[in-house]
């Protein structure tokens, strides 16, 4: 697997299939986020997405893990390394001390593996995160049967045949991390559609019920 291919483009391919809208989903809880004491973004690309976390939280110590040298190349160049410590591996063979982090981010990035990586990599951030940890994700989310689902299916399906091809990912289809999410004492705090519910943006919390924070 590496993104390294698609690096220089992946910018103006989403753009052009999606407009504004997976940067919308990215972004829809990091200005209601409570206070945090250390973040670990994974799979964070070309870093439109860290760039506005540093801008909203510039005193937040933040780790970002990537596997692609180009997409950590470009995160830094628009972030820079002043509250961004960069991690260039791989999910799979990384390791993380135990309850590091208060805040984990997997944006379109969970979408990238089969089922039972999927399990191990969910597995693998939830012991690296708090007991009161916060976890955002934004994904893709498979539509409705029918015809009115037709063309998110047929999108979803482009997406994964050109992963597949220009960064051999091993995922084939979406798999519904939910339950793996409630396993590891996640539950879903808030959530929003987008693209006619193509597009899901969620807040995860682990720990005490009742609360507000997101
Ligand atoms: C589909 S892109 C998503 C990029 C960005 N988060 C976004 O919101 O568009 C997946 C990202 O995860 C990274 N990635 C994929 N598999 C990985 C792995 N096994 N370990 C670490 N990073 C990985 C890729 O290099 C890429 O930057």
């Amino acid at each position: 697997m590496s993104f390294d291919r698609v690096a220089p483009f992946y910018r103006r391919l989403e753009k052009l299939v999606f407009g504004q809208q997976l940067q919308a989903a990215r972004m829809a809880f990091v200005r209601q986020l409570a206070p945090r004491r250390r973040a670990l973004v994974v799979g964070d690309g070309d870093g439109r997405f860290l760039g506005e976390l540093c801008h909203a939280r510039p005193d937040l110590p933040i780790e970002c893990l990537d596997a692609s040298a180009q997409m950590l190349a470009l995160a830094r160049d628009r972030v820079g390394d002043r509250y961004v410590q960069y991690l260039h591996a791989d999910i799979r063979d990384a390791d993380f001390p135990p309850r590091r982090y208060d805040l984990l981010v997997t944006h379109f990035f969970l979408d990238c593996f089969a089922e039972k990586t999927l399990r191990e990599v969910v597995a693998k951030l939830s012991a690296a995160a708090t007991d009161d940890a916060v976890w955002l994700i934004a994904d893709f989310h498979d539509p409705p049967r029918g015809w009115r689902g037709f063309w998110g299916r047929f999108l979803i399906a482009m997406m994964y045949r050109f992963f597949r091809l220009a960064a051999r990912i091993e995922a084939r289809r979406l798999i519904t991390y939910a339950p793996l999410l409630e396993a590891q004492g996640f539950r879903l705090t808030s959530e929003i559609t987008l693209a006619g519910g193509l597009l899901r943006s969620q807040s995860w919390r682990r720990g005490a019920s009742g609360e507000v924070e997101v």
